[in-house]
């Protein structure tokens, strides 16, 4: 039986999902690709380290090119996160012909287009759903489920962390510090959590979604940005009082071929779908012209979910590889960029 074997960048909490994935589940990937998936080496800092999951010693390494340029090796997975490194090790990856599934929405939402241009420019696939929604297959439904309708409206959780946050203060009165630290020992929250709770993270995946899901260009920079750093249990007490609760919301609008994308923390009234989401769960409402409204829901954080939308695009290169293709996400844009200015 035929093995593709894949090199790991990264081995912290959505890597250890992916070992685990590809351990545990090697039946499904067999009965769906007809070959098995063996990851041949893993790139981490410290190769000494205590992990949460065995793997062989010797596929332990912290020199990069011991993966990248590794002729056996035919997809690279990257969950190391950061920007400058990350953004190198997969031109690199590029360059030697090999597919790239990543988890970075940093990366992506910065670098995504010269990304997927260099991808296209050697004949790999770039996929990245898990940038997104953790185990939601949000980009998969708006690039493929709805290819053929008009996106009008994006709106949403979009960030466990700050959901999880927002749930333990007003559902538990855990104080923000309290719950932060939580939302970091499971995993949820990034390196360096001041993205989370500022907004940014938020952002960078509404950039991308707003991308995607409008056919424009969509940069960081034009995302309206608040966070939630800085909010008492007060704020979410005097919601309370009105029948609200407070939630980070994620909102991309496109009419008129006008885009807007911000991200804010809105009070909602308590009945309102998105304010029943709780604890590291996402949820993203979609509105197609044709469609109408549709409603994405999961877990938005976490090993496993996180491993499961990285595993997914595993499957979809190796397809495209056993069909000899190529399927970027890639979205010529299709509008200019117009951003509604905030006075309309
Ligand atoms: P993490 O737990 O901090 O793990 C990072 C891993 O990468 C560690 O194994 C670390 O090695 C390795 N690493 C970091 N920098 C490196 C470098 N310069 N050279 C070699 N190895 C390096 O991070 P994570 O939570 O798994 O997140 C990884 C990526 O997935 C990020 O882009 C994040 O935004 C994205 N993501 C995370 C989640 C989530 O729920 N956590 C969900 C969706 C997307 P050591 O183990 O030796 O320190
Ligand atoms: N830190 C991110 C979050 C991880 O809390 O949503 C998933 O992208």
């Amino acid at each position: 039986e035929k093995n593709i074997s894949v090199g790991l960048l990264g081995l912290g909490t959505v890597g250890s999902g992916v070992v685990q994935i590809v351990e545990g589940h090697q039946e499904e990937l067999v009965h769906q690709l007809g070959c098995g998936v063996t990851i041949k080496s893993i790139l981490v800092c410290d190769v000494e380290k205590d992990r949460d999951v065995q793997v062989n010693p010797a596929t332990l390494t912290t020199n990069p090119e011991a993966v990248l340029a590794d002729p056996e090796i035919d997809i690279i997975i990257e969950v190391m996160g950061g920007i400058d490194e990350a953004r190198e090790h997969i031109l690199r990856a590029f360059k030697a012909k090999k597919h790239v599934v990543t988890a970075n929405k940093d990366l992506m939402a910065l670098h995504g287009p010269e990304l997927q241009y260099a991808a296209k420019q050697n004949g790999c696939d770039l996929f990245y759903e898990a940038s997104v929604a953790g185990g939601i297959p949000i980009i998969g439904g708006i690039v493929d489920g709805l290819a053929s309708d008009r996106i009008e409206k994006v709106m949403g959780i979009v960030n466990g962390t700050t959901n999880y946050i927002l749930t333990k203060m007003d559902d538990e009165g855990v104080a923000y510090e309290d719950a932060l630290k939580e939302a970091q020992e499971l995993g949820f929250a990034e390196a360096d959590p001041t993205g989370d709770v500022g907004g940014l993270d938020a952002a960078r995946k509404m950039a991308i979604l707003a991308r995607l899901a409008f056919s424009t260009s969509v940069d960081l920079a034009d995302v309206e940005v608040d966070g939630i750093d800085g909010l008492a249990l007060e704020d979410l007490q005097f919601g309370r009082q009105l029948g609200l609760k407070m939630k980070l919301i994620g909102f991309a609008d496109f009419q008129d071929k006008q885009i807007e994308v911000s991200v804010q923390p809105t009070f909602l009234p308590e009945n309102h779908p998105l304010a029943a989401v709780k604890n590291e769960y996402n949820a993203v409402y979609v509105n197609g012209k044709a469609v109408g409204e549709t409603m994405f829901y999961g877990p938005g954080a976490g090993s496993l979910p996180t491993a499961t939308a990285v595993m997914s695009d595993v499957t979809a290169v190796i397809k495209n590889m056993l069909l000899g293709v190529t399927g970027q996400q890639v979205v010529t844009p299709r509008y200019d960029k117009v951003l509604k200015s905030p006075e309309q």
